[in-house]
Parts: structure tokens; C-alpha cells; sequence
């Protein structure tokens, strides 16, 4: 490796022109690398990467919503890169899909966590993602063989509930725990944690072990993913019933899979906030920040390691 390419920045391409993206060159610097991409007639993927990136780290940003479309195309970069000489391509995933169906619920069903993770490794060197839920996997390292690192979005999500310090914050299931409890410590807000059984894809029974013995003026439901909006409107409904004035809701990853955020706003949810690790109307929360600090470290140390 010579002391040229060594001092160069990173090579960015983001396939599906991802906010966090062009939020990178905020924080480091970056390089935004060229690329076309179309399906021909019959879906089949063409690309053709129009910049050089001989002996260049390249970065590729994709959020995985809407996985089964991204997968292929990320892989076919990924690879065309390292035929093209790059010397590293790593994938900033900022949703990771695939990680709910970390266990088989049922018999003959398939794991595919496990699938997906066997799946995209091979391709890369390493990836950044945040928040994945990680409930009955405790370490994408389990499922991963590529290197991960994982970040979260708490301390920015804090941020935002500074400016809300009245309200409790509300976990919608045991899984949430992990979350919600560190942006309550961060953000010096209460917390309570509700029991969730999930009885189908539109279709959750929630309740609260414990509430506060008191009046509660504002809840906010703190969630690390949206996607059909149902555990939010039925917490919503529940926390009404119990007599909450006014609830909002904030979560990592808003999917919004359906016409979920109408339906969260049907529920009585006053105000509903993402993080822009997926774009969505409701993403106003920036966690480029975090991303660009993880990128830096993983090249900082991958050149203490070169010598
Ligand atoms: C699952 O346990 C997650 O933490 C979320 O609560 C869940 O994925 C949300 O999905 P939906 O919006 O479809 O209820």
C-alpha cells in the first residue's frame, strides 16, 4: 500500500441516494464515487461504476428496508468494486433488515437472519449498522462473519427528548428495555415498560405490568423499528384508555411499511419522530454524526494494524 492511497479519502457510493450519504461529508472526508444503475426489461440488475477506485477504500450506504430489492444490487456493487481493485468496500446498513426472524417460531420456518447474514457476508469487509434488533442474537458477530460494528441512535434520540423532560417514556415490549432505559439515564425522563405478545403481522396484545400511580400529561413510545405501525397504535390506544393526554412516539428505524404513519396519527400519536437511518417523512433525527466517528475509527485501526 503506498503512503498515496493511504492518505486518500474513502469512495462513497449510495446506490439509492441515502441522506446519511451526503451527511458523511460533514464529519470526514469523502469522496462521492459514480455509478449508473437501471433493471433491464425483465428485472435483471445492470450497473457500472464510473469511478476509478484501484487501491481505494469504498464505502457503500443502503438502508435494508425493503431488503429483497436491495440485496442483489448492494452484492453485485460490492463485487464489481473488488474486480475493479478497490482495496476495501465496506456497507453502511444503517437499518439491518432480516433480524426478527432470528428464531423458528413455527416448524419448516425459515431463519432468516441467519439466511441473509450467511447471505452478504461473503461480499464485504465490514459493516456499520444501527440499532439492530437484537433480541434472542445478542452480537451480529453470532451470524456475521464479515466485521460489524453496531451503533446506536439513543444518545441522539436523548437529544430530542431533552426538550420533553415531563415525559414518561414508554417501552412497548421486553425487548425495548435495552433501549429505552439508556435514553431515560440520558435523557433524565422516567420510564415504564409494557408486556407485548404479538398475535400476527397486524395484530398485538399489549399491557402494562406497572404504570405510574399518578397523571401522566405525555408519553412517548420509544420503539428501535416502525414498520406496520401496529405495536404503536396499540400502545397508543392502551395508553389513552389508562387516561395519557398526549402521546408521541419516536423510534430508531421507521420502515413505515404501509400507510402505517396515518394509521399511528388515527391512533391519537400527536407527533411521531425517526432517525434518518431510514428516509421517511418523519425523519428528522441525523445520526451521520455517529456514522462518520465509526467509519474513521474502523480505518484508523485497519492502518495501526498495516503498521
Ligand atoms: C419488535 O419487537 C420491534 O421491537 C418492534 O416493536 C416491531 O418490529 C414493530 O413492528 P410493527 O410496527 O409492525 O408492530
Amino acid at each position: 500500500m503506498s503512503e498515496l492511497t493511504e492518505s486518500l479519502a474513502p469512495i462513497v457510493f449510495s446506490p439509492w441516494h441515502h441522506p446519511l450519504a451526503a451527511g458523511l461529508a460533514n464529519h470526514m472526508d469523502v469522496e462521492f464515487g459514480r455509478l449508473q444503475q437501471r433493471n433491464f426489461p425483465d428485472g435483471e440488475s445492470y450497473l457500472r461504476v464510473d469511478s476509478g477506485v484501484k487501491d481505494r477504500d469504498c464505502v457503500i450506504v443502503a438502508d435494508l428496508a425493503q431488503p429483497n430489492e436491495k440485496a442483489i444490487p448492494i452484492i453485485f456493487l460490492a463485487e464489481t468494486l473488488y474486480e475493479l481493485g478497490a482495496r476495501s468496500v465496506g456497507l453502511v446498513a444503517p437499518y439491518l433488515a432480516y433480524m426478527r426472524q432470528d428464531k423458528r417460531f413455527k416448524d419448516g420456518e425459515a431463519v432468516t437472519s441467519h439466511i441473509f447474514a450467511k447471505v452478504i457476508s461473503p461480499h464485504l469487509n465490514w459493516m456499520i449498522t444501527i440499532d439492530p434488533h437484537l433480541h434472542r442474537i445478542h452480537s451480529l458477530d453470532e451470524i456475521y462473519s464479515m466485521e460489524t460494528r453496531v451503533l446506536t441512535a439513543s444518545g441522539n434520540l436523548a437529544q430530542l427528548l431533552d426538550a420533553q423532560p415531563s415525559s414518561l417514556l414508554i417501552g412497548p415490549d421486553a425487548e425495548s428495555e435495552q433501549w429505552v432505559s439508556e435514553i431515560a439515564a440520558n435523557s433524565g425522563n422516567d420510564f415504564c415498560i409494557a408486556h407485548k405478545t404479538r398475535l400476527g403481522d397486524h395484530n398485538v396484545k399489549i399491557h402494562f405490568p406497572s404504570f405510574p400511580d399518578r397523571e401522566i400529561k405525555h408519553a412517548t413510545i420509544v420503539d428501535d423499528v416502525i414498520s406496520s405501525g401496529t405495536t404503536i397504535v396499540h400502545c397508543a390506544q392502551l395508553l389513552k384508555e389508562i387516561g395519557v393526554k398526549e402521546i408521541a412516539c419516536v423510534a430508531t428505524h421507521g420502515i413505515f411499511a404501509e400507510d402505517t404513519l396515518q394509521k399511528i396519527y388515527h391512533a391519537g400519536v400527536v407527533e411521531v419522530i425517526t432517525s434518518n437511518s431510514i428516509t421517511n417523512p418523519a425523519s428528522c433525527i441525523d445520526v451521520s454524526d455517529i456514522v462518520a466517528a465509526e467509519i474513521k475509527d474502523i480505518y484508523a485501526a485497519k492502518s495501526r494494524l498495516a503498521g
